[in-house]
């Protein structure tokens, strides 16, 4: 089983480039289902999740061709299958997308029914109520969602929770819908909008992406397109808090400052300096941490999926430190691994009360989850000590390349694979 070996206590140094964001990238594949002509995507990041995601997509009969390692043209005018098979969702969640993308296009979908995962329960009520709005029959049987209608209409559709899922799932079904379709408390987050944009570059007609009305008038096809995904911005904001924690100076080009501000803000609260400049954003961290308190918001808010990484951060500075965690309910479980690298945290429902220590110290742990597991490896680049990380196929799900570029920075880090090579690693940083 592959894992990660770290030798803890080199400060990153140097500049790093952002890849393509894995959540815009599952959307807008996804989408470029819903035309017959061929669509050229770019930046797309080579990590698992997008991987199974293309995979689904051929089982359809969508043909996928990479161009390169970040390039892939799609053309799905031969689909001969309306079902996605369990498999794929079982792997990857966000292979309901394709719901919205084949509902919207050919009025019928059958997408295996998600079930929870390590963050905890994952309902998908506010798709079916955005679905069943749209005039679709929506059934759940043998532990499938099979949604089918003759026409799909617009309607206005208020969401009861701001989803990213289900506002990215209704938005694409509505894009092919007859009339228009407002969608009401939409999510705001960078990669709504990322996809909007895509499917506008397709023809729709899609109005408000990244404020709370989404207004869409629906087409009756869409065409094909070349378009480029925007930078990860929880990539980004994991590689500015490893560089925090390691008391590094970290360039992390290729993003969008914006996307990236409450992120920022935080760093700056607990005494980093960042200089932010078109597409780049440089994180220094030459003072000892200070504590704050930290909210989890959809977005312009603190991002979910940046809580452990700030915990891990607030673990080595000084005094105490609230996390509230309010998107998801079981988002803390990585806590143990860091306790038993000798944080300080007690955890009491969604919060996380934070006493920070001066030093984490190396120990043999396991990635709960992607976010959890890259926050994990950061906290063995602080400590003292070596650390092994198992269950990186968590962190490979949305990270690519994650050691080497964290090598790049002067990182001691390396994967895996045999108890050789972890005794030979060892070996090696002494
Ligand atoms: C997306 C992101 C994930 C991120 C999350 C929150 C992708 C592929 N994943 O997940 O990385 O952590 O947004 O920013 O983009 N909810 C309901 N009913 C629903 C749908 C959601 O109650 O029908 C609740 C969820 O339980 C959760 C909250 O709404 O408490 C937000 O979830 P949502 O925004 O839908 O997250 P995902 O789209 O699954």
């Amino acid at each position: 089983m592959e894992q990660y070996a770290i030798k803890g206590g080199n400060p990153l140094v140097g500049e790093v480039e952002i890849g393509g964001a894995k959540n815009a990238a599952l959307a807008i594949l996804a989408a470029a289902i819903m035309t017959d002509e061929t669509v050229l995507i770019e930046n797309v990041p080579d990590v698992r999740d997008t991987n199974v995601l293309i995979q689904a997509m051929e089982s359809i009969g969508v043909i996928v061709n990479r161009i390169d390692r970040h390039t892939v043209k799609i053309n799905a005018s031969h689909i001969h299958d309306l079902t996605i098979e369990d498999d794929y969702i079982k792997k990857i969640r966000a292979s309901y997308y394709l719901l919205g993308a084949l509902l919207g296009k050919y009025k019928k979908a059958e997408v295996s029914l998600p079930g929870g995962c390590n963050i905890g329960l994952r309902p998908i009520d506010q798709h079916i109520k955005g679905f069943r709005a749209l005039g679709a029959n929506v059934r759940i049987e043998h532990g499938l969602i099979i949604t089918e209608t003759e026409e799909l209409k617009g309607n206005h559709i208020y969401l009861d929770v701001v989803s990213v899922g289900a506002t990215i799932n209704v938005m694409m079904a509505a894009a092919m819908a007859a009339g228009k379709t407002t969608i009401e408390n939409a999510a705001k987050e960078p990669h709504v909008v990322d996809l909007a944009n895509f499917l506008n570059s397709m023809g729709a007609d899609i109005k408000g992406a990244g404020t709370d009305v989404i207004r869409i008038k629906g087409v009756s096809r869409l065409h094909g397109s070349e378009y480029t995904i925007i930078p990860d911005q929880i990539e980004a904001g994991t590689f500015m808090f490893a560089a925090a924690v390691t008391k590094g100076d970290v360039m992390v080009k290729n993003v969008i400052p914006k996307h990236l501000e409450s992120i920022s803000a935080k760093l700056l609260e607990i005494g980093c300096e960042v200089e932010e400049s078109d597409d780049a954003v440089r994180v220094v961290a030459s003072k000892p941490l200070g504590h704050t308190h930290v909210k989890t918001l959809p977005y312009p808010g603190f991002p979910t999926d940046m809580q452990p990484q700030i915990v891990v951060a607030l673990g080595l500075s000084q005094g105490t430190s609230i996390v509230t965690e309010s998107i998801f309910e079981n988002r803390f479980k990585y806590v143990d691994e860091l306790t038993r690298m000798g944080a300080n945290i007690k955890v009491e429902g969604n919060t996380a009360i934070i006493d920070g220590v001066t030093r984490y110290t190396g120990a043999g742990i396991t990635a709960p989850d992607l976010r959890a597991g890259a926050a994990l490896v950061i906290a063995g680049l602080s400590a003292e000590g070596i650390t092994v990380v198992d269950d990186i196929k968590f962190i490979e799900r949305g990270y690519e390349d994650f050691h080497l570029k964290l090598q790049s920075l002067g990182a001691q880090i390396e994967k895996v694979d045999t108890e050789r090579e972890l005794q030979k690693f060892k070996l090696k940083v002494g």
